[in-house]
C-alpha cells in the first residue's frame, strides 16, 4: 500500500468519525471487531479500560451499561459511568467492586504514552494488558468476553498464552481501521472460563 493511499485511508476514518459524531476514529475498530466476533451482548454491562476520549464507550453504550476508566478525564456519555483512575493501581479492583458486579465484557484500548523507545513502550503495553486481564478475571461472568490492545514484541506471545488458558476462543486480530504501519494488535477472547466458579460447581 502506498503512503498516499494509507494517508487517504486514515483520513477517511477521521472524516467518517466526525460525520457519525464519534469522539475518536478508534470507534471504527471496535465496530469492526464487534461485527466480526460479537463482543458486546445486547443489554449487557461492560468495563472499558483506557476509555478517554470515549470512542469505544460511545459504541458499547449502544448495547448496554458501561463503566469507563481512564487516567485522563472524559466528557459525559449516556449509559456510561466514568472513573478517572489508573487501571494499574493497587486499589482499582476495590473501587470497581463498589460500583459494579459481574460484567459481560472487559474491553481495553489502553496505550502507554509513546516514549519512542519501542522496547520500553511494548513492555508498558503488556503491563497495561496484564492489569486489564486481572480486572477481566475478577469481573467477567462465566462465558464473558475480553478484548485487549497490545503492542507486538518480545512479551506478546507469553501474554497471548496466558489469555488462551482462560478463554475458550482466542484470536489476535488487526482491524482494518488500525494504521497499517502500527504494531498494535487486538487480542479477541471469548468464553471466559471462571475456574473459581467451576470448582464451586464441582464441590456442590
Ligand atoms: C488510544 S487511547 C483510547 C481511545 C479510546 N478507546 C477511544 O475510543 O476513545 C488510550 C488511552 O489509554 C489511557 N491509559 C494509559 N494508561 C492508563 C492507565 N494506567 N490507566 C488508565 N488509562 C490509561 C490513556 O490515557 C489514553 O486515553
Amino acid at each position: 500500500m502506498t503512503r498516499w493511499y494509507r494517508e487517504r485511508k486514515q483520513d477517511y476514518y477521521y472524516r467518517e468519525a466526525k460525520k457519525e459524531g464519534f469522539r475518536a476514529r478508534s470507534s471504527f475498530k471496535l465496530i469492526q471487531i464487534h461485527n466480526r466476533y460479537g463482543i458486546l451482548r445486547k443489554g449487557g454491562t461492560f468495563i472499558d479500560l483506557g476509555a478517554s476520549p470515549g470512542g469505544w464507550s460511545q459504541i458499547a453504550a449502544r448495547y448496554g451499561k458501561v463503566i469507563a476508566i481512564d487516567l485522563k478525564p472524559m466528557q459525559e456519555i449516556k449509559n456510561v459511568t466514568f472513573l478517572q483512575e489508573d487501571i494499574t493501581s493497587n486499589d482499582i479492583i476495590k473501587k470497581l467492586r463498589e460500583i459494579v458486579g459481574k460484567v459481560d465484557a472487559v474491553i481495553s484500548d489502553a496505550s502507554p504514552n509513546i516514549s519512542g523507545n519501542y522496547t520500553m513502550d511494548q513492555a508498558r503495553s503488556v503491563w497495561l494488558c496484564e492489569n486489564a486481564l486481572k480486572i477481566a478475571e475478577e469481573f467477567l461472568k462465566q462465558g464473558g468476553n475480553f478484548l485487549c490492545k497490545i503492542f507486538e514484541g518480545e512479551d506478546y506471545p507469553e501474554f497471548l498464552e496466558k489469555v488462551r488458558k482462560k478463554f475458550k476462543m482466542v484470536k489476535p486480530h488487526a482491524p482494518k481501521a488500525s494504521r497499517k504501519q502500527s504494531s498494535e494488535i487486538y487480542i479477541v477472547a471469548k468464553g471466559f472460563i471462571d475456574k473459581a466458579k467451576m470448582s464451586d460447581t464441582l464441590k456442590n
